[in-house]
């Protein structure tokens, strides 16, 4: 895989920056805001995200008056600018004129203007509008001391990254013969002779739409990756715009690294930004929400090469769009920010400034509460802005890692399709729960895409990869030929980039690594568990799974297979063919990484991170706890010499040796 070149942040330090969007409140309120800023040591904030409205109040004026204000007294006030381009929501004016960019849903239904994102990815006419916008922006600001960084759009996809409107059918196609260059191509990729759905030319391909039956899967899937990478198109193309006109600036869009938004390969993504950038926010509906963030973290590190990359949005404490939107508890504010650092963070920010008076985030959490300055929240912010000036010379260190966790967006776009044995599969389920039983072991892992450079890990974890190229065996087989431990498990391995099964037995592309053959997949059904002969418990999966050159680790005891494997190894290549409960995957994780030399610091509850020459650790406990470093710890200056003690609730970063 190709990535972006290594670059350092545009800000000093690990800066703490915030989305700033004064153009919700009267002029009277600025200069607070850039007072209060300056308390909470503010090093820069995203200016202009949805300022289309007022920008360009109608469809022939500007209105850059209020907005050269605002950008002059945050120069004056010494905070820089994540300028962006302004274009993430068009005002009423736009789509009143022009409804065609309005995004259509699967089943034909427009969505209507009203909210934000109104606008189709493939739509000629939006984008004609935003460039224009977009240079505009550029000719004003590109050269202004202020602005460090261009922030392309918002978040591209967040609510319109799929569109199924004709503009985009006709882009689809386009995208298709590209991809394809001859229609019988196409067939044999779509496996067309199934159903009667063979095409006799592009013209006749739609997007899938809401069928009566089971879609084409390989339609759905070519369907994924063309929206994921029309949206990169038009990331590039307010790109190319800011570089003719403001080319000594550098670009990014904040991603969507998440386990509830898979519309984007960001691997795909990457190698076009300057800065990687990502929006992280705890999900309550997860059983594990800061193993999730952990997860997130190292993806969004993968996603960056190994390279520092920005926090661009989190949240201080509630967000709004959750079932029940839970606060953070005091000192959460501060571990949660810390633990974005410890896993590559070189900047941490807050959406948004100020919460808002109206709208429909006005009970979303922010650095100025609707309670003012004079909060708990506020004084939190203010300490965690002391504490990122404290470990300013962390920016730029890197993470090491002796674990590396396969993942990859098309096989999560594959795996989670219909008609397949078990619609309680799902993919980011079980990536989870191999990243989080490594992480609780006290190892770091990078999560890393499939053809990436392995050589340097002691241990790869491959969960639940279904979908896999010709290179990933191979790159696997060398991987354990120099005695490196890998781990697959469960429906890996099966069908290739175009979703055909690997024919054979399962798992298809893994047989000879693993020295296994199964020949049917037996699921299991909603809350029925299986035991192993080592008393260990399982559900969801099973197989009917033979040994070919690997030995028996522990077999089923009951269940639909009993005396099957359900656990393998040939040498240092593992298979575990069920979905072991969270005590087994721990266990299991243990033995294997203890075998392979696995670095571990902490205990649970307690994360430990090497970031560089910086030991972090977390303490999420209710007691104090005594971890090995020796040097500075950098947040309360003080020296440590062989241990240092946190509290419970609170953190440290040591810079060993000094
Ligand atoms: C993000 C978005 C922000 C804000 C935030 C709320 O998706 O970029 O503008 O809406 O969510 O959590």
């Amino acid at each position: 895989m190709s990535h972006r070149p290594s670059m350092t942040l545009p800000f000093d330090g690990i800066a703490l920056g915030c989305d700033y969007n004064p153009e919700q409140w009267p002029r009277s309120v600025w200069p607070e805001d850039i007072a209060l800023m300056q308390e909470a040591g503010v090093g820069f904030v995203t200016l202009g995200v949805f300022s289309w409205a007022k920008l360009a109040p109608t469809p022939d004026t500007w209105d850059f008056g209020w907005f050269d204000e605002i950008v002059g007294l945050l120069h004056e006030g010494g905070i820089a600018i994540d300028m962006a381009t302004a274009t993430a929501a068009p005002p009423p004016w736009l789509t009143a004129a022009h409804p065609e960019i309005l995004t259509v849903d699967a089943a034909g239904h427009t969505l209507w203007p009203g909210s934000r994102q109104s606008w189709c990815p493939s739509s000629p006419v939006f984008r004609t509008y935003a460039l224009e916008l977009v240079r505009t922006m550029a000719q004003r600001y590109g050269d202004h001391p202020a602005v460090r960084l261009w922030h392309v759009s918002n978040e591209l996809g967040c609510h319109n990254g799929r569109c199924w409107c004709d503009v985009s059918a006709a882009a689809f196609r386009v995208w298709l013969s590209d991809r394809y260059g001859d229609i019988e191509k196409l067939n044999d990729a779509w496996g067309t002779a199934f159903w009667s759905q063979h095409y006799t030319s592009f013209e006749e391909v739609l997007p899938p739409r809401i069928t009566p039956a089971v879609p084409n899967p390989t339609h759905e899937l070519d369907f994924a990756r063309f929206s994921s990478d029309e949206l990169l198109d038009y990331h590039r193309a307010e790109r190319d715009v800011l570089r003719d006109v403001s080319p000594d600036v550098p670009i990014t869009t904040n991603f969507m690294v998440s386990s509830h938004q898979s519309e984007q390969d960001y691997f795909a993504w990457a190698p076009d930004m300057d800065v990687v950038s990502q929006d992280h926010y705890l999900d309550h509906r997860l059983p594990h929400i800061h193993a999730e963030q952990a997860f997130t973290d190292d993806l969004t590190r993968g996603v960056a090469g190994g390279e520092p990359w920005l926090l661009m949005e989190s949240a201080t404490s509630a967000v709004n769009w959750q079932p029940v939107n839970l606060a953070k508890r005091p000192g959460e504010l501060l571990l949660d920010s810390l633990q974005h650092v410890a896993r590559g963070a070189d900047g941490v920010a807050f959406f948004q400034w100020r919460a808002s008076r109206a709208g429909g985030e006005k009970f979303h959490s922010a650095l100025v509460p609707h309670a003012g300055r004079d909060s708990v929240k506020f004084r939190e912010v203010v300490e965690l802005g002391a504490a990122l000036k404290k470990i300013g010379d962390v920016a730029g260190s890197r993470v090491r890692a002796d674990v590396a966790v396969l993942w990859d967006w098309n096989a999560w776009w594959a795996c989670d399709l219909g008609s397949h044995p078990s619609g309680e599969l799902h993919y980011i389920d079980a990536v989870h729960r191999w990243h989080s039983a490594v992480t609780d072991l006290g190892a770091t892992a990078d999560v890393v895409h499939p053809e990436s450079d392995l050589s340097g890990y002691k241990l790869v974890v491959v969960p639940t990869l279904y979908l896999v190229s010709d290179a990933v065996a191979p790159a696997l087989q060398a991987v354990a030929d120099r005695g490196g431990h890998v781990l697959v498990t469960y429906f890996s391995g099966i069908v290739d980039e175009a979703d055909h099964i690997r024919l054979g037995g399962y798992p298809g592309a893994f047989r000879e690594l693993l020295g296994v053959r199964s020949e049917e997949f037996a699921p299991l059904a909603p809350g029925a568990g299986v035991t192993l002969d080592d008393g260990s418990h399982a559900d969801l999966w099973t197989e009917l799974l033979t040994t070919t050159d690997a030995s028996v680790v522990a077999s089923y005891a009951d269940g639909p297979l009993p005396g099957t494997p359900a656990i393998t190894r040939n040498g240092t290549a593992w298979y575990v063919a069920t979905r072991l409960d969270e005590q087994a995957t721990a266990a299991l994780a243990e033995r294997i990484a203890t075998e392979a030399g696995v670095t571990r610091a902490g205990s649970p509850g307690v994360e430990v991170v090497r970031r560089g020459e910086y030991l972090f650790v977390l303490n999420r406990t209710n007691a104090d706890v005594a971890v090995p470093a020796t040097g500075t710890e950098l947040l309360s200056g003080t020296s440590c010499n062989g241990t240092v003690t946190v509290v419970a609730g609170a953190a440290a970063v040591v810079q060993e040796g000094t």
